[in-house]
């Protein structure tokens, strides 16, 4: 399928080499949502698109903050959904007025918002093989 793609990850460095080259490939407005366990590798691969779009940004679990946003040519904004359970707290976190903010949206835990996911978007999925080993799906819907 063309619009499925499977990588397989040994290291840190590998998911984030991974997630460098699907960076070149995103423009202005897209969603990515991330699926997958904790320690999985979710922020590791944000790091990586920040290492191409947003360069001079430090990556980091935006867990408490809910949102973080790096700047660059293409602006991040990188939610961890962990504590999101439902749409109001979406609201309050002013999740929707990211949509038009001109950046990339990432977006952990997307389990929790099945509701709030945007028919046009990347699904990533993170499955753990090992201490180290990854495989990462990416799906553009
Ligand atoms: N192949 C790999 N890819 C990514 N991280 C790996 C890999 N192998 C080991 N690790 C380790 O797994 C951890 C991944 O952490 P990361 O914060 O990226 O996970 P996460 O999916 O965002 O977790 P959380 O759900 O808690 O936010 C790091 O400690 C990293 O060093
Ligand atoms: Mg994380």
């Amino acid at each position: 399928m063309e619009n499925k793609w499977i990588y397989t990850s040994n290291s840190e460095e590998d998911t984030e080499k991974i997630a460098a080259e699907f960076a070149k490939t995103l423009k202005k407005g897209d969603f990515i949502a991330f699926f997958g366990n904790l320690g999985s590798g979710k922020t590791a691969f944000v790091r990586g698109v920040a290492s191409v779009l947003c360069p001079k940004a430090r990556v980091q679990s935006p867990t408490y903050a809910i949102v973080n946003e790096y700047r660059g040519d293409i602006p991040i904004f990188h939610f961890d959904m962990y504590r999101i359970l439902d749409d109001d707290s979406l609201y309050s976190v002013g999740f929707y007025d990211y949509f038009d903010r001109g950046g990339v949206i990432f977006t952990e835990w997307s389990e929790n918002i099945p509701f709030a996911l945007p028919d046009e978007r990347y699904d990533i999925t993170f499955e753990k093989t090992g201490d180290t080993g990854r495989i990462i799906t990416i799906e553009k819907k």
